[in-house]
């Protein structure tokens, strides 16, 4: 009697342990499954790179989204770790403001008053941030269809994304032809290589705008996660979030994060930039920029000993708190609140076009831009 029991709750759990870890183990391969379809008829995928080690990320070409990324706590229990949805209906509510996994282009972050000049011509960027242009304009590269590749080798799933932004499209000159390749390594490395090329000269700043939360998406917080970035330096921004043009050492501050903090321990304090900000929301100088070898930022959770490192050939990256998430949306994990998640967003810095003082963000024809970041999970 009390074996056939023991059998039942065997049973009866199975769904439970099956849900808690991904179920095949597969490399070199991308699933495909339909997503849904856009309101103007498009219709979009959803694909699965998983490596022989477990680890699962599912990405749509709606926005060229991670939309899931499950991988071990530190007893091996699996949990997805950034905030998505599961139908393409999650990501093209209005409501959804905040870029969730997406890549964002032409112009990742603000342009201020959304004007720039280039050859001394100027262009105006819709605006749709207060007085400035924020992430590429009304309709960036996060809600454009991207076209999709498996282009997967022995070892490592790999998908492919191809979007040609045309000449003037939110403003912007010059056919833009991107590539974005993600792939999976056997160490648990998701990689996004990027390349771009254009025909006329442009102002071009690449990203993606995960939400990590390591104790799972939809947990209530990330102020107990610590941080190290490897900033010594960011560029303070006005009350618009555009940036003065300084570049200031972060000793001394709540943003110094040089070896790792608690997220939480500051993001309260009365320290300007942080009031202004409402938390973190800054561009950190990268002391090693372009070297994939050094780690750009680690972030631990300490409750399921979850790891993230962070590895970029870009010069910056913006640390975002999640300050304008406030849970008026749901997902996969639940409701997305204030502060639930962290974002690490390699880029150039924000408002380069207006920034003589930045590092430069113009690409000319016949030249390639290419760049790679390399989100590393383990545990502590
Ligand atoms: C920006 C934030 C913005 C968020 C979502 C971040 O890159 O710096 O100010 O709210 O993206 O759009």
């Amino acid at each position: 009697m009390k074996k056939i029991s023991i059998l039942a709750f065997a049973i009866s759990s199975f769904p439970v342990c099956f849900a808690a870890s991904p179920p095949m183990k597969s490399a070199g391969h991308v699933a495909v499954q339909p997503f849904g379809q856009t309101s103007d008829g498009q219709k979009v995928n959803l694909y699965t790179l998983r490596n022989a080690a477990g680890m699962e990320v599912t990405i749509t070409n709606y926005g060229g989204t991670v939309t899931t990324v499950k991988v071990p706590d530190r007893n091996g229990k699996y949990d997805d770790v950034v905030l998505g949805f599961d139908s393409l209906q999650g990501y093209t509510q209005p409501a959804n403001t905040a870029y969730f996994g997406a890549i964002v282009g032409r112009y990742g972050n603000r342009i201020a008053k959304g004007t720039f000049s280039l050859d001394g011509k100027t262009y105006h960027i819709p605006l749709n941030d207060g007085p400035n242009a924020l992430h590429g304009g009304t309709t960036g590269f996060n809600k454009r269809v991207w076209t999709a590749k498996d282009v997967s080798t022995a070892n490592e799933p790999a998908l492919e994304l191809h979007y040609l932004s045309p000449d003037g499209e939110q403003g912007f000159p010059g056919n833009l032809d991107v590539t974005v390749r993600y792939s999976l390594d056997a160490k648990n490395g998701l990689r996004l290589d990027y390349s771009a090329k254009t025909d006329k000269d442009t102002v071009l700043n690449l990203t993606n705008h995960s939400y990590f939360n390591l104790a799972g998406a939809g947990s209530a917080t990330v102020l107990d996660h610590r941080l190290m970035l490897a900033a010594s330096r960011f560029t303070p921004v006005n009350s618009t979030l555009i940036p003065t043009g300084e570049i200031v050492p972060v000793s001394g501050t709540p943003l110094d994060f040089t070896h790792l903090t608690v997220v939480g321990s500051r993001i309260n304090s009365d320290y300007p930039q942080i009031k202004i900000a409402n938390g973190y929301d800054h561009n950190f100088v990268l002391d090693s920029p372009g070297d994939l070898s050094k780690v750009a930022a680690r972030v631990e959770e300490p409750k399921s000993g979850r790891v993230m490192e962070v590895y970029t050939t870009q010069p910056g990256i913006q640390f975002y708190t999640g300050n304008f998430l406030n849970g008026k949306i749901s997902g996969i994990g639940g409701a997305y609140r204030y502060r639930s998640a962290l974002c690490l967003e390699t880029q150039h810095f924000p408002d380069s076009p207006n920034q003589p003082n930045f590092p430069s963000t113009v690409l000319h024809p016949g030249e390639q831009f290419k760049s790679t970041t390399i989100y590393r999970f383990s545990t502590h």
